[in-house]
């Protein structure tokens, strides 16, 4: 049964604060008191567009915690490598880092809008009985070589067009680690490839596109009213769309490709449709 909660990050303060901070750094160096509240900003449409776009930021980067968490446990029972799995286990709390600063950036713009989530639905799903490397492999594939890849195509794009300060300087924050993201799975599968057979890479590359195909809202259907301005991070639902097909090609598909995971060719096509 779902149940749902309105989408809120608590603070505990004291050791556990001072060691995050201490570990991700410059936080309170953000330009935070750059925004200035007119009176009219709670009618005012560019700006609700504004915070819907960070709220939605929040959930994301929480969900990437949450996926990375996972990815992190799985590497460990596989028996990866302890870089590796120490690695993924860092970029947990960088995408923490990363929900905080969001979640900072939706306060200083007026606050939350409604936003529901099942939080026990937050990790992805594995294949029920997949071996341990597969569902290392699955969770890799979803979070890494899917999600954080085209991740950097739309933050990129938004940084591009942002010229409010704080939000480049927030912007910036979340693009500085979004690199190693986005190449942890190709890590992962180099050192995997020889522990994986055909029929698992027939598997993964069903498991890649099902992950692709859950991102499509990005290219498909995406409400033009609703978008933020670009100063504030959004971008026009045309040319987003665009960047998102060429994205999922160029830097989810070939990349996969490269390291033996062959998407079909027809469904990925109709796919980006
Ligand atoms: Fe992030
Ligand atoms: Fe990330």
């Amino acid at each position: 049964m779902a149940i749902e909660s309105q989408l809120e990050l608590e603070w505990l303060g004291g050791p556990s604060e001072r060691r995050l901070r201490a570990s991700r750094p410059g936080f309170d160096d953000l330009p935070w008191d750059s925004f200035e509240p007119r009176a009219d900003d709670a009618e005012n449409p560019n700006l609700i567009a504004t915070r819907a776009l960070w709220t939605n930021g929040v959930f994301t980067e929480y969900a990437s915690a949450a996926a990375f968490a996972a990815m992190a446990g799985a590497f460990l029972e596989c028996r990866a490598p302890v870089d590796l799995s120490a690695a993924a286990a860092d970029i947990v709390v960088d995408e923490i880092d990363h929900a905080t600063v969001a979640s900072r950036l939706v306060m200083e713009l007026g606050g939350a809008v409604p936003f529901r989530a099942d939080f026990a639905l937050v990790s992805p799903a594995t294949t029920p009985d997949a071996s341990p490397v597969v569902r290392a492999a699955e969770l890799a594939l979803k979070t890494s070589c899917v999600g954080e890849a085209l991740s950097i195509s739309a933050l990129s794009r938004s940084l591009a067009g942002a010229d409010h300060p704080l939000v480049r300087a927030v912007l910036d924050r979340l693009l500085r680690d979004e690199g190693h993201h986005a190449r942890i799975g190709a890590w992962f599968f180099e050192w995997a490839d020889d522990r994986l057979g055909d029929d698992d890479r027939r598997h993964l590359a069903g498991v890649a596109l099902d992950a692709i195909a859950v991102y499509r809202p990005l290219w498909r259907d995406r409400c033009a009213a609703c978008e933020a301005p670009a100063a504030l991070g959004g971008t026009a639902p045309q040319s987003h769309a665009e960047l998102m097909i060429d994205a999922v090609r160029t830097r989810v598909a070939a990349p996969l490709e490269r390291l033996g995971i062959a998407l079909d060719r027809d469904r990925l096509d109709e796919l980006l449709q």
